[in-house]
């Protein structure tokens, strides 16, 4: 395991970065007022909610809750997840990410030099298309337009044993990274040869665009047919889709995803227009990848040939599709006639006829009750219990929702029985807990106003306001829950006093108090949106805040053990105040 990354150097990035540019950058904004705005881009909407601060930087959405720092933006708009999401803003800034600890990080190879390596075998790849006839041939035999091939980085690589090893190495790249990123292997006498040879090079990227393997066709005839990375320390086939980048490059709004089973497909029906394919590599659709695909898309249709291979992937999907459904997530299932694949069929139907096919497609749980009532009679009891008996481990799997009671209604009809009955049956009232696909964004939550919050809420939005007044360090052990929250938030821009809101944000994501405190960043009220009055409104809290700390304190001694005249003497003018 690489080590952390550590937190200043998160702060650093967060205060570099401006998260308007970012923004913008994808989702173009206006400047209203102290704000900018635009539509959300998280959910439908037609007059702007979506609003970014550049004071605070970060972006809320009053329509829908989403909100979030430069990096929860990243996380979200380009579904990255948290540790890509700091390298792409790195990357942007022209700095590399540190790591904690870097004795741990020794035990696995540096992932940098095989990013490289990568990259630089796809583009040797590309160039050497460009000067095989036989190669250049295939493919227009195949119908790829120039465009198409281009837009997926489709290469060739030679027919020699030692294409790679020996241009790559000319590029200061050891045989032994090589052989890490898979382009290369080993034989029993220790020799080490290219992998892919006389072959059309598909080149796999990650999320944020960078080449993580390759597919690899033969030209015509030979075994086997297309032959794939091996699983690597940067590419892990479960968890990666063949297109996925292309389609987030070309398209803001995914209304759909289609899911197909080869390379050929996804290149083909981009080319005919439908850009919104992805391949799982040569092995069935995992739920990793369904819930990857659900995350970038409300709608995911699975595409398979019509025979029994075909059915039998679509099964399998289903089966890691019910894990990962939730409310408003759509998946469907569109059989190709026996003989076609997408890319055969689009060549032949044209965009609309294909795409009508992808409107028709049916909908999961037809497909699910269809496929279970096959091999039974309805109209028998046995049949019917036979049904139940075969749904049980198949909404066992459901995360708890809507849908999942719409499948129990539908059961419970085909059935014969009470609904709660069979349910009570079947379903486990307390499913095992499911990971979601979407980050949860209620941070609607309605705070009561108190001194504590307004102080944190003031403190939060202007971290420079530690300079004129200190936290006493007694609230760091104060009953009250939001006092030691305070002098915490106050010693961490003690330590670190260019600090902004956004990079504060960060240092408590995944907190307890994380969604609190987000409410509290956008809180506003006459003490934090008066800025003539705002240094003097926060001392005055927290000295408020630290008589009635005090008098809590004196209170409770004179309980326990008695107080001294002094102590008497404050105690008394204290509460009378
Ligand atoms: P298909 O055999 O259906 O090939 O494999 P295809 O996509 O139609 O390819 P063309 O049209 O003949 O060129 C579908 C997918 O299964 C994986 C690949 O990911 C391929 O795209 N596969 C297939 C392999 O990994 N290895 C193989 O030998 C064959
Ligand atoms: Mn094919």
């Amino acid at each position: 395991m690489a080590g952390r990354i550590p937190h200043n150097f998160i702060d650093e990035l967060i205060s570099r970065t401006d998260i308007v540019a970012l923004i913008d950058a994808r989702v173009p904004l206006k400047h209203k007022g102290k704000e900018y705005t635009a539509c959300c881009p998280f959910h439908n909407e037609k007059t702007p909610s979506f609003t970014v601060s550049e004071s605070k930087q970060f972006y809320h959405c009053f329509g829908c809750g989403a909100h979030g720092n430069a990096i929860g933006f990243l996380m979200e708009y380009e579904h990255l997840d948290y540790v890509d999401a700091i390298e792409s803003l790195a990357a942007d800034q022209h700095i590399d990410v540190p790591r904690e600890g870097t004795d741990s990080a020794r035990s696995q190879p540096d992932k940098q030099p095989l990013y490289t390596a990568l990259q630089q075998a796809g583009e040797q790849f590309e160039q050497q298309l460009k000067t095989s006839r036989r190669a250049i041939d295939y493919l227009k035999k195949r119908g790829l337009s120039a465009e198409v091939v281009k837009k997926y980085h489709i290469g060739y690589a030679p027919d020699q044993w030692d294409f790679l090893l020996k241009t790559l190495m000319a590029n200061n790249i050891s045989s032994e990274q090589l052989l890490h990123t898979g382009l290369v292997s080993r034989n029993d006498q220790g020799k080490v040869y290219d992998r892919f040879r006389d072959r059309i090079m598909f080149p796999i990227t990650d999320p944020r665009g960078r080449c993580i393997g390759f597919g690899g066709r033969v030209i015509d005839r030979g075994e086997p047919k297309y032959l794939n990375s091996p699983e690597t320390v940067v590419f892990h086939k479960g968890s990666e889709l063949y297109g996925l980048y292309q389609v987030k490059q070309s398209l803001r709004n995914i209304d759909r995803l289609l899911v197909v089973e080869g390379y050929m497909d996804v290149v083909a029906l981009s080319q005919h227009g439908i850009d919104y394919a992805v391949a799982s590599l040569g092995t069935a659709t995992t739920s990793e990848q369904i819930q990857k695909l659900l995350r970038s898309s409300h709608e995911v249709i699975f595409c398979y040939d019509g025979d029994n291979a075909g059915r039998k992937a679509a099964w399998r999907a289903l089966e890691n599709t019910l894990p990962v459904i939730r409310d408003g997530l759509i998946a469907k299932f569109l059989f190709l006639p026996e003989t076609e694949d997408p890319d055969t069929m689009v060549r032949k139907a044209g965009k609309t006829a294909f795409e009508q096919r992808i409107d028709n497609a049916t909908p999961l749980s037809d497909f699910l009750f269809s496929r279970l009532s096959e091999a039974i009679d309805e109209h028998t009891r046995e049949g019917r219990a036979q049904l139940a008996e075969q749904a049980k481990p198949l909404l066992q799997k459901m995360p708890n929702s809507i849908y999942r009671e719409l499948l129990f209604a539908e059961l419970s009809q085909r059935v014969g029985l009470e609904q709660d009955a069979l349910e009570a049956r079947i379903a486990p009232r307390t499913p095992p807990p499911q990971p979601s696909a979407r980050p949860s964004r209620s941070n609607t939550q309605q705070l009561k106003t108190t001194k504590t919050r307004v102080a944190i809420a003031l403190l939060l939005q202007n971290p420079s306001l530690v300079a004129c007044y200190p936290i006493p360090a007694n609230f760091k052990t104060a009953n009250s829950r939001g006092l030691p929250l305070l002098y915490h938030i106050y010693q961490t821009i003690q330590t670190n006093p260019s600090i902004t809101c956004a990079a504060l944000l960060e240092r408590y994501r995944d907190h307890e108090y994380e969604k609190a405190l987000n409410t509290l960043a956008l809180w506003s009220s006459p003490e934090t949106e008066n800025t003539a009055t705002r240094e003097h409104d926060y001392i005055n809290i927290i000295q408020r805040l630290e008589k009635e700390e005090r008098y809590e304190y004196l209170l409770d001694k004179e309980k326990n053990q008695g107080l001294n005249e002094a102590e008497m003497h404050e105690f008394l003018h204290l509460s009378a105040e």
